[in-house]
């Protein structure tokens, strides 16, 4: 479709294989798929669920939110259910939420989602972004715990100085469909590369600095490193600008390219299932999106 190579974007990226979504497929039924599989894990009835909270920047429709169509969909109908727009950070963000919430005692069960379906909102005739995205979910179950396991810390950040370096004009109301969006391809990602790719190292190696003096770790008491999947050579230079050895680093971009909000969850979920990840191990994650907007957690598992 555009004028690249597999070599070009397996060294600048990392990036081997993606999933695209087929035809009639979207981000809630990614979403639901991945909520049913969390709670039959977490042995939770979808009944006890007090909120669903939705990280995703590909929602189904202008509204209602996309967690309302997997409310309908689990049947989780004691819940209040809505989206978090925070870009690639979304997932983060919306751990830093359930977590006051459930530190407040507002909620006891959270349902955590974060999905996409970035294949809608792709240039294909774009070389520099068509290569990279994919689509995906991922969800956690999150609850009080009585030990000293969960959430223990977390960061979250923005500047909206710097939002026209990765954005999407258009299917909002400030550009609504007309033949002016198409022509101007106001529909689709638009992203300054080489910018964003300098800001996401130093902001994701600070985020993850911070997350460990707030959770009073040290890089020795972490064993896994997840960070939002982007570009090889984005996980690659941070972790070495914080200094942190390359096999506690979590890897999977080369299999799913950068699925925004769903790549932290993705992560979670297979290194739990590939026992990178065991009970009691503390992991750092950390993202960096459009907005911008980045921020850390640190969680013992
Ligand atoms: O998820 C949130 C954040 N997103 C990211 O973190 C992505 C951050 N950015 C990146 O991952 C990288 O900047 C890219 C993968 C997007 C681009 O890699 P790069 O090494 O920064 O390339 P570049 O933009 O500096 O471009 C280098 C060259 C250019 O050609 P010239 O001007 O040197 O002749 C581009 O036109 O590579 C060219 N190029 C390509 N060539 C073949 C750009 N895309 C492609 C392509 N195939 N797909």
């Amino acid at each position: 479709m555009v004028d690249t190579t597999d070599e070009w974007i397996r060294t600048r990226t990392g990036i081997e294989t993606r999933y695209i979504v087929e035809e009639g497929q979207n981000t809630s039924d990614l979403g639901t798929e991945a909520a049913l599989n969390a709670l039959k894990d977490a042995n939770v009835s979808p009944k006890d669920v007090d909120v669903i909270i939705f990280a995703t920047i590909t929602g189904d429709v202008g509204f209602p939110s996309t967690a309302i169509f997997v409310q309908k969909n689990i049947e989780a109908f004691n819940a209040s259910a809505f989206d978090i727009q925070a870009a690639c950070t979304g997932f983060l963000y919306g751990m830093e939420l359930a977590d006051a919430l459930i530190c407040t005692g507002r909620a006891k069960t959270i349902l955590l989602i974060g999905g996409e379906t970035l294949s809608r909102i792709t240039d294909f005739t774009d070389r520099n972004t068509c290569v990279l995205f994919g689509d995906g979910a991922g969800a956690a179950v999150l609850q009080p715990s009585d030990d000293d396991r969960g959430v223990l810390a977390t960061f979250t950040k923005s500047d909206g100085r710097l939002y026209e370096l990765l954005k999407m004009d258009g299917m909002g109301t400030k550009n609504p469909p007309t033949s002016r969006q198409y022509t101007e391809k106001m529909q689709y990602i638009q992203m300054e590369g080489r910018d964003v790719f300098k800001h996401a190292v130093t902001c994701m190696g600070d985020a993850a600095e911070l997350i460990l003096e707030k959770a009073n770790l040290t890089y020795d008491d972490v064993d896994l490193l997840i960070t939002h999947q982007a570009n090889i050579r984005i996980i690659d230079a941070t972790a070495k600008r914080i200094k942190i050895p390359a096999d506690k680093v979590y890897i999977n971009v080369h299999k799913y390219g950068n699925t925004s909000a769903a790549s932290i969850p993705i992560a979670i979920d297979e290194a739990r299932k590939t026992g990178r990840l065991q009970s009691d191990d503390v992991a750092v994650l950390v993202a960096f999106g459009g907005g911008f907007t980045w921020g850390s957690a640190a969680v013992r598992f």
